[in-house]
């Protein structure tokens, strides 16, 4: 499983991707909003650091808007992803994306369903929540695997990108699920990161090594 990660924040993406780590990139309008900055500058920077897919969700509803604002998107760079809803109007949105050449990401997915219907439409990626489905007391693992096993079944190549990743778990579970990527918010991997034990190890290691000392 590749990590993306599931940030706006520019220094975030730069830290993570300095760890070696990074495949690639989402934002939403939700994490474009929160960084206050324009979006298509964001994105160049993102894409100036970041060697992977990037993200960029379009806000249209209809397919012709969601067209019009993903190709602006797809000019600045060919990593750039065209992240488009999960609605009739954003499968044909990623038809046309297709033919055109256009990677995308069908995100909001919450059911095996429209999984299936956006690789079918030519989506490059679907994009399951997996913790807003725990929100509702849903198992949003079960979605994960439930989409692996039909992906595998029928031979699908669009990649499964689990997202709305609360904690760690969410990413090993998501691994173990059959998950292609998971994309994570920086604070998400700074937790992946830190073991206690590894901690103490690194603290005591240095205290020998403080004894042997002259
Ligand atoms: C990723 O593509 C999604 O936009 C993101 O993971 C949503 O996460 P949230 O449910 O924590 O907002």
């Amino acid at each position: 499983m590749k990590f993306f990660i599931d940030t706006a924040n520019v220094e975030e993406i730069r830290l993570a991707n300095d760890m070696g780590i990074v495949s690639g990139v989402t934002t939403n309008p939700s994490l474009v909003a929160k960084e206050g900055r324009d979006f298509i500058q964001v994105l160049k920077e993102i894409l100036s650091i970041v060697d992977g897919p990037v993200s960029a969700e379009v806000i249209s509803l209809d397919a012709k808007g969601m067209v019009e604002e993903g190709m602006k998107f797809a000019e600045l760079h060919e990593n750039i992803t065209v992240k488009v809803p999960m609605t009739a109007e954003g499968l044909k949105a990623v038809k046309e994306f297709a033919a055109r050449g256009v990677k995308t990401n069908v995100t909001l997915i919450f059911s095996a369903n429209q999984a299936l219907l956006a690789a079918r439409a030519g989506a490059t990626f679907v994009s399951p929540f997996v913790g807003r489905l725990d929100d509702i007391s849903q198992e949003g693992i079960d979605l994960i695997r439930d989409i692996a096993d039909i992906f595998n079944i029928h031979d699908i190549k669009t990649e499964i990108i689990s997202a709305s990743i609360r904690h760690p778990m969410h990413v090993t579970q998501s691994a173990l699920a059959g998950a292609h990527i998971a994309t994570c918010p920086y604070s998400v991997i700074e937790k992946m990161i830190k073991h206690p034990l590894t901690d103490q190890g690194i603290e005591r290691f240095l205290a020998d090594w403080g004894k042997m000392k002259g």
